[in-house]
This record gives structure tokens, sequence and C-alpha cells, in this order.
């Protein structure tokens, strides 16, 4: 090992679960190489900025951040600063890099973070720039010899498959994280019996479209039951479910499991059949709403369904947007991630007629604040009730308490300390502001 590798690290994540646990590889990756974390820049040898382009917004955030370290970088000129995530892979962005981003010294893509060791030692080696977005050829087995430092104790990610396949019209993931590959079950098993072994209390697994996972012919459903079957006291959650592909035998699953958590994400991104036509989404509005049904008869009229919404979508028409409000009226979702639609170069929808952004803003306006009125009523029902809670962390905006998860993914904030994270509490919920929900320990 080069001898002035020793030193701190930083990483700074952008994007979804996936990147959360890709860079925990970074930083496993980093560590076996001898650097330490470290919260601040001024004090890092190593920067990594591991990025999301999944809208305008999130790409200019990336770009923001990187661009911030341009002068500490000319002060510190042993500093690395290493780009990798979703942001790299689209067209034209290694150039972009090299041409306007000089101080940026190592770009890798989503599926060579094995090779991060062998280039942090090229680039110290011989000094130059490594720019390397290839996908290995072994890249499932690589993946499964990266290190992992898990930094969401007392959760682990667990990734069950890569890539999406579905080429939703308005989604850049399909080109960036190009298709669609399940890792083997011995390996997800494997991984997950030793997390639970670490003493990790909950589990979710991930995938852009978890669904259709395919181990040698083992689905999605029948993966689920080998991992409930592992002992102890753990959670299991699962992200994300796509509608074309969740189904009875999942629920079945689901609800014949004391493990598997009363909760599901199901984006919908809009109510409207001509929409949904055209966003390639494979499903209609009547089709999601049997399933919602089948889901509440299966798992209860507890289980706890969020979803992903989008408005302004090209061609979306006050009546398609009424569809979206009427749908969301009828399912009455636990919470919902709402977006404007973000057109992204190369993808069909990106060449369609656009709508006027004022016409988006004043859309999802609308959209917040139906579904705000519907998470205050359900957070409202929750008064009086007794509930199972897995603390998760200190709360960010009470002082002297931690915050923990309902099982249908409801946030409860609780009075307590640090060494309740982990720990599995029956609280009675006490009061309700908005979104969040406010406990006293019973046991
Ligand atoms: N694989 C998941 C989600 C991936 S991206 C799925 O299929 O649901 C997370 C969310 O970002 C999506 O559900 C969608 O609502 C939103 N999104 C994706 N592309 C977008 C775009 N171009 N503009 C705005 N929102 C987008
Ligand atoms: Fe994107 Fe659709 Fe794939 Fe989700 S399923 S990642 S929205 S293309
Ligand atoms: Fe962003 Fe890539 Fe996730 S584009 S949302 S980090 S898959």
């Amino acid at each position: 090992m080069i001898k002035y590798m020793k030193g701190k690290y930083k990483i700074v994540t952008f994007g979804c679960q996936m990147n959360v646990h890709e860079s925990e590889k970074a930083a496993g990756l980093l560590e076996e190489m001898g650097y330490a974390p470290t919260e601040s820049a001024e004090d890092a040898d190593v920067v990594l900025f591991n990025t999301c382009c999944i809208r305008d917004t999130a790409e200019k955030r990336a770009f923001g951040n990187i661009g911030a370290l341009k002068s500490l970088k000319r002060s510190r000129s042993g500093m690395l600063i290493i780009v990798l995530g979703c942001m790299t892979e689209q067209d034209g962005y290694t150039e972009l890099f090299k041409s306007k981003y000089p101080f940026v010294d190592i770009v890798l893509g989503t599926r060579n973070l094995s090779v991060l060791r062998a280039k942090i030692e090229e680039k110290v080696r011989a000094g130059k720039r490594v720019f390397d977005t290839a996908v290995p050829e072994n890249f499932l087995e690589a993946d499964e010899n990266t290190p992992v430092t898990r930094t969401s104790y007392p959760n682990a990610w667990l990734n069950i498959m890569y890539g999406c396949n579905n080429f939703c019209s308005y989604c850049i993931v399909p080109y960036v994280r190009g298709r669609e590959v399940s890792r083997d079950i011995e390996s997800i098993l494997s991984e997950a019996r030793e997390v639970v072994a670490a003493g990790y209390k909950e589990i979710t697994l991930l995938g852009q479209n978890v669904n259709s996972y395919n181990g040698n012919g083992v689905n999605f459903a029948e993966l689920l039951q080998k991992i409930d079957q592992i002992e102890g006291k753990f959670r299991i959650r699962f992200m994300t479910s796509h509608p074309k592909d969740f189904n009875e035998e999942i629920a079945a699953v689901m609800a014949a499991s004391s493990k598997i958590c009363n909760g599901i994400h199901l984006p919908v991104q809009a109510g409207s059949n001509a929409v949904l036509k055209s966003m390639n989404r494979r499903y209609t509005r009547e089709k999601y709403l049997s399933l919602v049904d089948m889901m509440r008869e299966k798992l209860g009229e507890g289980v706890g369904i969020t979803t992903d919404i989008m408005v302004g979508f090209p061609g979306e028409t006050d009546a398609d947007f009424n569809d979206t409000m009427e749908l969301v009226r009828t399912v009455r979702f636990s919470n919902a991630f709402t977006f404007i639609y973000s057109p992204r170069k190369g993808t069909p929808a990106a060449s369609m007629p656009q709508i006027p952004y004022e016409v988006k803003r004043a859309r999802i306006g609308e959209l917040i604040k139906l579904q705000n009125a519907i998470t205050k009523e359900l957070s409202d029902a929750y008064m009086g009730k007794i509930e199972e809670i897995l603390i998760e962390d200190l709360s960010a905006k009470y002082d002297g308490s931690v915050c923990g998860r309902t099982e249908s993914g409801r946030l409860v904030t609780v009075k307590g300390e640090k060494d309740l994270i982990g720990s599995f509490k029956t609280v009675e919920i006490t009061a309700s502001k908005s979104a969040s929900l406010f406990g006293e320990i019973l046991l």
C-alpha cells in the first residue's frame, strides 16, 4: 500500500437509497486502504461525491457542491476529488468533467466502484487524472467482494438487484444504471444472515423494481419468504415496487410474515390513463386502484401505502391532473413524494411538447395541499393507538428525544436518549402534528 494514502475521507451523497448504500461501499473500500472518516472537507485527503441526475435540481445541487471545493483544492493540491454515481454516466459528462472541472481527479460510473482503489493508486502514482465509467465484466462478482462500512444502524441496506429495464419515458435511470441484473439468492441470504447476526434490526431490500427480482428462477415473493425464515427479531422492508409487477403472491407473503413490515412504497406517478400510457408505465389507474384494494383486503386497513407522484408531464391537461387529484383522494396515501416533471436529455419525454413552468408550479401546490390534509387526518386517527416502533435515531428537531417508525412506516417521536437506538418499544400515540406523531413509551 502506498504510504501517503493514510489520511481522511469525506463522502457527500446525493440521490436515492441505492446511492446511500453505494456510498457505504465506497467508505468500506477507502477504509480498507487506510483512510479514516472525517466530517469536514478541510481535513479530508479524499472527498468523494456520489451523484444523482434524476431531476435537474439534483444535478444542480451536485455540481454546486463539487464546484464549491475548487478553491480548497487550490490551497491543498494533494487532496483527491472523486466523482461517481449516476450523473457521470450521462452522454458527454466525462468530457464535461475533463474540460470544466480540472480540479476533479477521478471520475467513475455507477457499476465500477470495485476499481476505486486501483484508480486512486493510479492517480497518486502517475499524477494523471482518471476517467473510467466502463462496466467490469465481473461486475456482480466484484460487487460481492466489496467491503461495506454501514452507516445507517439499526437499518441495513441490502441490494437484491441492479439496473432497470422499464424505460419509463421520463426516466434517466435505465440509461445511467444499465439493464436489470439480479443478485444470486445465496449471496443475498448470507448477507442478510450476517447483518442480523451483527445486530441490525431492519433489512431494507433495494432495487429499482424489486418485484421483478429473478434469482435463477426464484421470484421476489419466494426471496421474501426465505429472508423471513432467518431467525431473530428484525424487520424487513423493500423498495421500490412497481405496480405492473406487484401481485397477490407478494401480498400473501407479507400478510403471513411477522417480520415483513405492513407498508409498501408503490409509486403511481399519475392518475390519468393517457399520461400513464405516455409515461410507458404499463398499468392503468384501474389496475392501480385494484392493487390498493387487494392490499387493504389482505393486509388490513392499517397497511401504510406511500407513493411518488409527478405533475407537469408533457401533454398533462387539467383533466389529467384532476384524475391524479381524484386518485389521491380515493387512495388516501399515508405519504406522497411529489415532483415536478424535469426533462432529462436523451429520454423520450424530453422531446415531447413541454408544458409551462407556471402550470407545473400551480399543480404541485394543489397536490401538496391535498396530500398534507390527508396526511394530517390519517395522523389524527393514530391518537391513542398502541404501536411497536423501532427506534432509529436521535430526533433532529426535539432535544432529549428519539424517533422510530411504526410497522406501517409512520415516524413517531418519543422522549429518550441515544442508548435506545436499535431497540423495539411499545408506545402509545399521544399527539400528532401533520406528518409527525408523538408518543410515550409503555414497554
Ligand atoms: N424505480 C423507482 C423510482 C426511481 S426514481 C420507480 O420506478 O418508481 C424516484 C422517483 O423520481 C420516481 O418515482 C419519479 O416519481 C421521480 N422521477 C423520475 N424521473 C423524473 C423526472 N424526469 N422528473 C421528475 N421526477 C422524476
Ligand atoms: Fe425509472 Fe421507471 Fe425504472 Fe423506476 S421503473 S427506475 S421510474 S425507468
Ligand atoms: Fe438518482 Fe441514480 Fe438514484 S439518478 S435517484 S441516484 S438511481
